[in-house]
């Protein structure tokens, strides 16, 4: 098949894959080239309905599972490699990051291969990234033991459609000459205009109610929240599967100087009819500091509605005087900074969350900060409301596990 022909293929006849079919295809696609000639993978095949409505959940149920004749689950596997080792009076040192990258790569190549093999013979092959999402639950499902770990699973079956070519970015969008060079705007409007004034895209954005396709994929597509939640869940089963140690996984490292400029979540809640506002800035994806106030204080803060995120400033001035300063993008695409955040709210809600940022930059985890605050005892109302501000603020940077595990908000 010409690759300009190439498309994932999602629906699928009913006409089964011969054995001796999917086994050439497998075993030719072993010539692919592999790290050390290790072959650092294992192929998971599934056929049996039973099998396949145990993985569907794991895929988020993408009906590709249950209705494809064949589901392959592609893994990195230093499992064998590493027996082999131990059989022949070597000394494996396989169960550590770089090698889980090693036979995830292999697996990838294997993957690869596998579908231009099978594309070759007419078959329709699909992808699901799904297979990284929550890879513990496919480790439980297929039995798969320590030193395997999931990576691709593809679905494979004779073409039921013939859907429409999709779209690509330009050449000279992703190739560079000699050095990187760096995108502009300008470059940016002119490599993503066919993509964006795409029907199918346009409509997309209006149906999800959006105003940029790009929103589509970091709001509803691909989320903030669920990329860190996930990668939480790999980090996990990275740890289960022995490819990484608990000491090895990577720590937040303590920085206390504090950067010049830190991104920010601005969050809006509601404390006792009063309308509040919270600026958490952010060190290596976690909570580093955070003020709050009332939004709606006569000095206080004006914002659009529409701003959820920008950056704290630190200003050091001439006398060496210390101020933070917000600063975002406004929907025209300028910036609009709103100086002396520390100055716009109460001094005492300032004091305590240079205590509670103090916590946070030396790295408590987010649930015992939250305790803390919680737990502090403080006379007056107003700073009790910010207490309960603080909190449920928090809350939202914790894993939904330890959500639980924490007592009710106030
Ligand atoms: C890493 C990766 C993950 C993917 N995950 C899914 C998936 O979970 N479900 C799906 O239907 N397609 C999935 N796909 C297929 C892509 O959606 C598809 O390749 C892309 O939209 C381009 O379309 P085309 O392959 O027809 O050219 C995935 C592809 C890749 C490479």
């Amino acid at each position: 098949m010409n690759i300009k022909e190439r498309r994932t293929i999602r629906k699928y006849t009913q006409q089964p894959i011969s054995d001796e079919l999917l086994n050439r295809l497998l075993e030719e696609t072993a010539r692919t080239q592999t790290m050390g000639n290790l072959q650092l993978y294992s192929v998971v095949v599934t056929k049996s309905a039973e099998m396949k409505k145990k993985l569907a959940p794991a895929h988020f149920n993408q009906p590709m599972i249950t209705e494809a004749p064949i589901v392959l689950t592609i893994c990195a596997d230093f499992r064998r490699t590493t027996d082999w080792c131990e059989c022949r009076n070597a000394a494996p040192g396989y169960n550590n990051l770089l090698s889980f990258m090693n036979a995830a790569t292999d697996a990838l190549l294997y993957t690869q291969t596998f579908c231009n093999l099978a594309e070759e013979e007419g078959l329709g092959v699909c992808f699901l990234g799904t297979t990284i999402y929550m890879p513990q639950q496919i480790i439980e499902v297929l039995g798969l033991p320590k030193l395997v770990f999931p990576i691709a699973t593809l679905t494979v079956g004779w073409p039921d459609e013939e859907p429409a070519l999709s779209d690509r970015l330009p050449l000279k969008s992703f190739v560079h000459n000699e050095t990187y060079k760096p995108y502009t705007e300008q470059s940016i409007n002119s490599f993503y205009a066919y993509k964006e004034a795409l029907e199918e895209n346009k409509h997309f954005v209006e149906i999800n109610n959006k105003e940029t396709l790009a929103q589509v994929f970091t709001d509803i597509r691909y989320t903030k929240k669920d990329n860190e939640l996930m990668s939480q869940g790999f980090l996990d089963t990275l740890l289960q599967q022995d490819f990484i140690k608990p000491d090895s996984t990577p720590m937040l490292s303590v920085v206390e100087t504090r950067p010049e400029v830190l991104e920010c979540d601005v969050v809006r809640f509601q404390n006792k009819k009063e309308k509040w506002v919270a600026f958490v800035g952010f060190l290596d994806g976690q909570p580093y500091e955070i003020f709050t106030g009332l939004m709606d204080d006569d000095e206080g803060i004006a914002l659009p509605k529409s701003v959820t995120s920008g950056r704290i400033i630190k200003h050091i001035d001439r006398d060496g005087q210390k101020r933070y300063d917000f600063q975002f993008i406004n929907k025209r695409g300028y910036k609009t900074t709103i100086e002396g955040l520390s100055e716009k709210f109460n001094p005492e809600y300032w004091d305590y969350a240079k205590l509670i940022s103090g916590v946070l930059r030396y790295r408590m985890p987010i649930d015992h900060v939250i305790r803390l605050v919680t737990s502090l005892q403080l006379e007056k109302d107003s700073i009790n409301s910010w207490k309960v501000g603080v909190a449920r603020v928090l809350r939202k940077y914790l894993p939904e596990s330890q959500q639980e595990e924490l007592p009710e908000e106030e």
